[in-house]
């Protein structure tokens, strides 16, 4: 086997929003397992140090950042802290993310606005935070957490659509951007997992789950948090070749095949 393509995250700085629960939240206690430093970010303070004070009990070493990722400078202040703290990121996780379903036409503004400032916005103020220093040290890898929406639309889901299919386009950019300094870019498109995203949605849009039809075989599992997160810790291990880049990655359950 070539040497070099799976590598030790042990040490690693590993920035990780949206942390306070579902994809978020198992990525980062999969990069404390592998001897990361974490530093989750999310608004809900409470739950990032529930999750914190589980790392540490672990034997673990992580921090948070209170932080809403629709406010630039909030990033910018996550990053500050995680260099202060740590003196580099080495890995940033563009999780931090909500959706809404709503045909076209009965669509909320507010909540197009809502899913544009979150899973776009925000990602790019990340990303425009956290470049300077990875640029300093020719290093880095941010990954971006998309959605098989990123790939193909599905009807009902509003700016969520067109936001994930964007992040393709700012990831490509990004990587084009910093090539030379040898920074790696990796869009990673997920299928449905049962986490709380859904919780809010407007139930006259969610599809119900059909009930099982007499002796037909049992629907096919979905994804859990847990695939997940192996899947971003993976991508971020491989990230430390110094030969291999990955672009991107889908990770579907087997219903989500077609
Ligand atoms: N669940 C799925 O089926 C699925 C499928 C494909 C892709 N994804 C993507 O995976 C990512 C995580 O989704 P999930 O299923 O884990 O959802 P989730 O359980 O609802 O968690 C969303 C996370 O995003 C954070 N967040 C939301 N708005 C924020 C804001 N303004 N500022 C900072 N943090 C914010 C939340 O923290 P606070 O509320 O504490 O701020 C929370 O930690 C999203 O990007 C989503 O698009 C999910």
């Amino acid at each position: 086997m070539k040497e070099g393509t799976i590598q030790s995250l042990k040490g690693k700085v590993v920035v990780v929003t949206g942390a306070s629960r579902g994809i978020g939240r198992a990525t980062a206690l999969y990069f404390a397992k592998e001897g990361a430093k974490v530093v989750g970010a999310a608004r809900s303070t409470d739950q990032l140090e529930t999750l914190v004070q589980e790392i540490c009990k672990n034997g673990g070493e992580a921090t948070w950042v209170g932080i809403d990722i629709t406010k630039p400078e909030d990033s910018q202040r996550m990053v500050k802290e995680a260099l202060d703290r740590y003196g580099a990121i080495d890995v940033l996780v563009n999780n931090a993310g909500v959706g809404w379903v709503a045909p076209v036409t009965e669509h909320p503004l507010e909540q197009w606005h809502r899913v544009i400032d979150t899973d776009l916005n925000g990602v790019f103020y990340a990303i425009k935070a956290v470049l300077p220093s990875m640029i300093e040290r020719k290093a880095g890898h941010i990954i971006n957490i998309s959605s098989v929406n990123g790939k193909r639309a599905g009807a009902n889901w509003g700016a969520y659509v067109p936001t994930k299919f964007a992040l393709t386009g700012l990831g490509d950019m990004v990587q084009l951007e910093v090539k030379e300094q040898r920074i790696k870019v990796t869009t990673v498109y997920v299928g449905g997992v049962a986490t709380g995203f859904r919780d809010s949605f407007d139930r006259r849009y969610v599809r119900a789950p059909q009930p099982p039809q007499p002796g037909a075989p049992p629907p096919d599992p979905r994804l859990t948090v847990d695939d997940v997160a192996e899947c971003i810790v993976s991508c971020a291990q491989m990230g430390l070749s110094p030969t291999s880049v990955l672009t991107e990655v889908t990770l579907n359950s087997w219903g989500l095949i077609r």
